[in-house]
């Protein structure tokens, strides 16, 4: 059963990341490393509601990124109650984006501190923006306003966010030609992170994984029964 799990959550992972890299050709495979040099021009806030009030925000003020700090306390639950605010300001009164690109889009994701990363291959960084694992949760995603600098969102934590220490990143995307690139991004890492405990939450992947074993556990029990049979018969 161990080696099948294994080896199921090894295909069904295989199968994701062909599906995920199936739209890529729209999208130029831009780094984060590429941006760096425009980085730093938004100012992320994070607010919580992390009293008995669910009305009232809280300003989330942890620089700490594993779950067990102190100021990462009280941890966000999925009760419909526990909400995140995320407000990202404009410094300055125009987004600098890189080769001038023209800024389209603005999304905000939620992404998983290194410590909550570690030995979980699939919330695994990467340097290339699609390929990376760490950010799976979207938090918003709009047009970019061009007569707005700040973008702000009350944001339900939804169920399957699982127990982890998190931080957030404001990414812009950009037409380059007839393709779509990401052009400027900044993030939270080492300034502001927010810890969630949701229990009972298993990859999509492990769900699969463990259905398909358990439908064909039968067969190889089977099959192990029919090779000792016919083992023994020849001795
Ligand atoms: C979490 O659940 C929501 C709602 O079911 C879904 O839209 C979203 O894709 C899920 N996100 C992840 C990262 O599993
Ligand atoms: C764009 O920003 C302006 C100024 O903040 C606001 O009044 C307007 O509703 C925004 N438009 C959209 C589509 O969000
Ligand atoms: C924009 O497109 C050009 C030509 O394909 C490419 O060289 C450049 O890296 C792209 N810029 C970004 C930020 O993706
Ligand atoms: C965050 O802090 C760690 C440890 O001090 C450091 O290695 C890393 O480069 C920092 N990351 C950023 C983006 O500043």
């Amino acid at each position: 059963m161990a080696r099948c799990l294994s080896l199921a959550v090894a295909l069904v992972a295989l199968v994701g990341y062909a599906a995920a890299t199936g739209n890529i050709e729209d999208q130029q495979p831009t780094s984060y490393t590429q941006l760096a040099p425009v980085k730093g021009q938004w100012d992320i806030t994070l607010k919580a509601t992390k009293t008995a009030d669910k009305a009232a925000f809280e300003p989330v003020d942890c620089a700490e990124p594993k779950i067990s700090a102190a100021c990462n306390k009280p941890l966000l639950t999925a009760d419909a109650k526990d909400k995140l605010q995320v407000t990202a300001a404009l410094k300055g009164k125009t987004l600098k984006t890189i080769d001038d690109l023209t800024p389209k889009r603005v999304v905000i994701k939620a992404c998983y501190s290194k410590p909550s990363a570690t030995d979980r291959p699939w919330r695994k960084s990467n340097d290339v923006i699609d390929k990376d694992k760490s950010c799976p949760f979207v938090i918003k995603s709009t047009e970019l306003n061009v007569s707005s600098t700040s973008y702000s969102i009350d944001w339900p934590i939804p169920k399957n966010m699982t127990k982890a220490a998190w931080y957030a990143t404001v990414l812009v995307l950009c037409e380059n030609g007839t393709l779509n690139s990401y052009c400027q991004f900044d993030n939270t890492v080492n300034k502001t992170y927010f810890g969630t405990n949701i229990i009972n939450s298993t990859p999509t992947s492990m769900i699969i994984a463990t259905a398909v074993c358990a439908s064909i556990g039968p067969l190889f029990l089977a099959s192990y029964f029919i090779k000792d049979f016919m083992g023994r018969k020849k001795q």
